[in-house]
């Protein structure tokens, strides 16, 4: 959670947030998992937390905030499956790796990759996204997807649901949000559309890219406030690295 200007910005999960949140993708639409492939569900105990992407057959992209006191023993992920509590693989982390400057206060830098314990079985329903290389430009259109939780303390929904949203303007975006959005972030948007919470660690892919990571927002689907992704194609080169040496 960060606090700017009097004005609380939730990171994710709190009670704070919660109350003010419709609190799942906001918008969206039920898809089949064959739609976004590259989709896994982060599980402990066999409960969904937060989303990833599949990078590699051994490694899962997500969110820096979503790894937050997590040992990788407890971690598990569900992929191929549309229902996040069924189906699919479901395999083991191994090793967890945070950004090194993820900074918890800015929310900057907010990427982690996974290594699993064995190799996910690519298929129709799993396969791997690659990084964007170019930041997507303005008003681009891209789509993000998720399991978001159905409501204030209440458990995730098991469908899968995603939205379309499009690229804001980084001015914009960083004005709308008092100067807090740094260049590892890209915001996007569309009316009644956003991610929300359960939502983090997920994919937003644009031109069959992954763009961005779910990372923050304040409230969802909030007409002032975009929904804040961290910058895929900022951040490649961490992430290509770091899958190579987790
Ligand atoms: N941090 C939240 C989570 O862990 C995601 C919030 C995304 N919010 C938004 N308005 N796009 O699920």
């Amino acid at each position: 959670m960060l606090l700017l200007n009097g004005l609380f910005l939730i990171s994710c999960g709190a009670l704070i947030s919660a109350k003010w949140l419709p609190g799942r993708i906001v918008g969206g639409n039920s898809v089949a998992i064959t739609s976004v492939p590259w989709q896994v569900s982060l599980q402990i105990n066999g409960r969904h937390f937060c989303g990833g992407s599949i990078y590699r057959e051994d490694i899962v992209i997500t969110a820096a905030h979503c790894m937050a006191s997590i040992r990788p023993i407890s971690l598990s992920v569900r992929v191929g499956s549309t229902d996040s509590n069924s189906g699919g693989q479901s395999v083991r982390v191994s090793k967890i790796l945070v950004h090194e400057d993820y900074d918890e206060n800015t929310v900057a830098n907010d990427v982690a990759v996974l290594r699993l314990e064995s190799r996910l079985t690519l298929n129709a329903s799993v396969r791997a996204i690659p990084l964007a290389y170019k930041v997507p430009r303005t008003a681009d259109s891209a789509r993000v997807s998720g399991w978001g939780a159905i409501g204030y303390q209440k458990p995730a929904s098991s469908t899968l649901l995603a939205a379309d949203v499009a690229i804001v303007d980084q001015d914009q975006c960083n004005r709308a949000y008092g100067g807090l959005i740094q260049n590892v972030m890209i915001c996007a948007s569309a009316p009644g559309k956003d991610s929300c919470q359960g939502d983090s660690g997920g994919p937003l892919v644009s031109g069959g890219k992954l763009v961005g990571i779910v990372s923050f927002g304040n409230g969802c689907a909030n007409p002032n406030y975009p929904g804040v992704y961290a910058n895929v194609a900022k951040l490649r080169s961490w992430i290509r690295n770091a899958a190579n040496r987790i």
